[in-house]
């Protein structure tokens, strides 16, 4: 399944991460696909507002994860933002200890995923961002479970 968005704006791609977080549970885990500027922690802002995270969320460059306390369904979760874009060996995946994110009390946003394959659950939401600059972005969703395809189809609804 693969479904497609266009966003003018960063304000826009703020947007679909508020829509798209008020979806989302304990154990997903959102592949942020994309280019250095084309959008991910934008998006990932976005996912944080919905949960209601309280802090600023920054971009974890260079400390590779953040986590944040913030609330899906009534219920506290953990938002733990990724960014993997400093490793350079799978290994280093299993000494920052990825895995151990994909939690049921967890909700797990990674950008740049690519290193992390080997490990990615398979029902992961994988979301790719095309486009730079002030240029639109193209924004495509994909997913092989039929749970994010109900989810996605609730999402475009209120789009
Ligand atoms: N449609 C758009 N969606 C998201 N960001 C956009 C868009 N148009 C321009 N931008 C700009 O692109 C940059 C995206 O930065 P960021 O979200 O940090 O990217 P990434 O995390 O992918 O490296 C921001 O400076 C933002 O203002
Ligand atoms: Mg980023």
């Amino acid at each position: 399944m693969n479904r497609e968005i266009q966003s003018l704006s960063p304000e826009y791609t703020h947007a679909l991460g508020l829509k798209l977080g008020k979806l989302l549970q304990g154990g997903d885990v959102i592949c942020l696909i994309g280019d250095l500027g084309a959008g991910k922690t934008a998006l990932a802002k976005g996912i944080g507002e919905a949960l209601a995270v309280k802090e600023p969320m920054t971009s974890p460059t260079f400390t590779f994860q953040i986590e944040y306390w913030g609330i899906a369904g009534n219920k506290p979760i953990r938002l733990i933002h990724m960014d993997l874009y400093r490793l350079r060996f799978p290994e280093e995946v299993e000494i920052i200890g990825v895995e151990d994110a994909f939690q049921e009390d967890a909700i797990c946003l990674i950008e740049w995923p690519e290193i992390a394959a080997d490990i990615l659950p398979e029902d992961c939401l994988e979301i790719r961002i095309e486009g730079s600059g002030e240029e639109p972005r193209n924004i495509s969703f994909r997913s092989n479970t039929n749970d994010w395809e109900r989810r996605l189809k609730e999402f475009e609804e209120v789009s």
